[in-house]
């Protein structure tokens, strides 16, 4: 069968995506564009109402597209979480619903409707356990799935944990995603095991709040600083990052890990959201600006070359211009490298719906505007600082951007900067992907580094 993934939302949803993908070709089936699939699956975002209204448009479009009896649409991740059998009413051509746990399953049921075009199936129920999938070596008895299209070479990222118990007033994750369910960490500690020994050399711990991984267990299992000390001593584990971190449940040994581990790259994001007190206890964050300023005091201790980076929401309701000024002071005294920043946007069912007065679409705007400028300035001088260094960088593939007399190759500094290095005299032959170089910057951009190789890529 050859079948079609469009992604959108968080790097769990990339990472759910890539693993369907792999999981559908390991059973013969081809990952191909749109214009040549029978089979559609958009895995979707619900986090803003622009991601959701992008689904139904793109749903429509895919029905132009479901030409022979066997074509059909799958819908996955939180929006179909979300609205579950309502896609099967509005679209005849959407045949597969399934929501955040539902995906283990997927590729069975993918296979089932391939065959029996009659069949309709909504996937949506929550488990009580995390649902282990096939490669992710919960069974000793199976393989690593091999490395899928989208993926890139050296670099793999690994689900420690599905759901989130936090309830923020602003976000429908919770909803979506179900309730905190930490993976087993023999399962997570094997599959970071085989990674390793089939070649990757940096591996991401993904969660929705990874810090407070194994809270559910009630002590049973790891807690997440031991997991990570754990993962670090694996022979050959050259680099360690992972995502999301909530402030409010980061321990002083994971703040510690950051000065100890030296496979754990100096890099942090750590979502403050606003730098309002009275806008934090709004949105139910369960820490205060002090309390975030401690931790990145102390982070800055452990590791003075660490890179932090944030989510920063402008416009919740009630926020004042005196609450934004504090968010803009928040980010002159952490000075964070980059940030995602959105507009407040209300959702479905979740606290801060009712809670008013809202800001106006103008007004956030220009915050959001007025943010984005000075990030902006910000990340520029941050790199700017780094002209002269010599950094390692893992090579990823060649740069968007070439230019004649040789090939420019893009990778990651252990900071995750982006940084670009042309290798003079080499042509689109030259495979570097995965593979570490240790280089000096010699440029600044406003997003990226540019440096030159010093000694061969190992
Ligand atoms: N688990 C992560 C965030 C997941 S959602 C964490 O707690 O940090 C990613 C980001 O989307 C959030 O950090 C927040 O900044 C933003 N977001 C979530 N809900 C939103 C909403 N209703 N409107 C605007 N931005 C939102
Ligand atoms: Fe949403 Fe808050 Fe959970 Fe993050 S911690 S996913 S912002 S509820
Ligand atoms: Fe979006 Fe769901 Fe991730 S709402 S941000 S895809 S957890």
């Amino acid at each position: 069968m050859k079948f079609n993934v469009l992604t959108f939302g968080c790097q769990m949803n990339v990472h759910d995506s890539d693993w369907l993908i792999r999981a559908m070709e390991s059973r013969g089936w081809k990952a191909v564009d749109e214009s040549e699939a029978n089979i559609f699956i958009v895995n979707t975002c619900s986090v803003r109402d622009k991601p959701e209204q992008k689904v139904y448009n793109i749903l429509r479009r895919l029905g132009h597209l479901c030409t022979s009896p066997g074509d059909f649409v799958a819908v996955g991740g939180c929006v179909a979480q979300q609205i579950g059998e309502g896609f099967l009413e509005k679209f005849p051509y959407v045949r597969l619903v399934f929501g955040s746990d539902g995906i283990a399953k997927a590729p069975q049921y993918l296979e089932e409707l391939a065959v029996d075009h009659e069949k309709r199936l909504v996937v949506n129920d929550f488990l009580a356990q995390y649902p282990e999938r096939e490669g992710g070596l919960a069974d000793p008895n199976e393989e690593l799935l091999p490395p899928g299209i989208g993926t890139i070479p050296g670099q793999a990222f690994v689900n420690i944990m599905q759901g989130c118990d936090n309830f923020c007033a602003y976000c429908i994750v919770p909803y979506t995603r179900g309730r905190q369910k930490s993976r087993l960490s023999s399962a997570i500690i094997d599959e970071c095991r085989a990674l390793v020994k089939a070649g990757i050399r940096e591996i991401t711990l993904l969660g929705q709040n990874v810090n407070s991984f194994g809270l559910d267990k009630n002590g049973s299992d790891l807690s997440f600083s031991q997991l990570l000390y754990k993962i670090s001593e694996i022979e050959g584990m050259e680099r360690i990052r992972f995502t999301t971190s909530h402030p409010k449940d980061i321990a002083p040994e994971v703040v510690k890990a950051f000065g100890e581990l030296p496979n754990l790259c100096p890099q942090l994001h750590l979502p403050v959201q606003s730098g309002s007190d009275n806008i934090l206890k709004k949105m139910g964050r369960k820490y205060d600006r002090a309390r975030y300023l401690g931790i990145v005091e102390r982070l800055k201790e452990a590791c003075p070359d660490i890179v932090l980076t944030t989510d920063i929401i402008v416009g919740f309701p009630g926020e004042t211009d005196e609450d934004f000024e504090q968010t803009m002071d928040i980010m002159e005294r952490v000075r964070y490298e980059s940030s995602f920043s959105f507009k407040y946007s209300d959702r479905p069912g979740v606290a801060a719906v009712k809670m008013n007065p809202k800001v106006s679409e103008e007004v956030a705007q220009k915050r959001l505007t007025h943010l984005q400028e000075r990030q902006k300035q910000i990340t520029r001088e941050c790199l700017e600082e780094l002209t002269g260094k010599d950094m390692v960088v893992l090579l990823e593939r060649p740069s968007k951007r070439q230019e004649a007399g040789g090939v420019s190759w893009r990778g990651k500094d252990s900071g995750g900067r982006v940084v670009n290095i042309f290798f003079e005299g080499s042509d689109e032959t030259l495979q570097l992907g995965g593979k570490l170089i240790k280089v000096k910057i010699t440029q600044s951009k406003n997003h990226s580094l540019v440096g030159s190789k010093v000694g061969d890529p190992w």
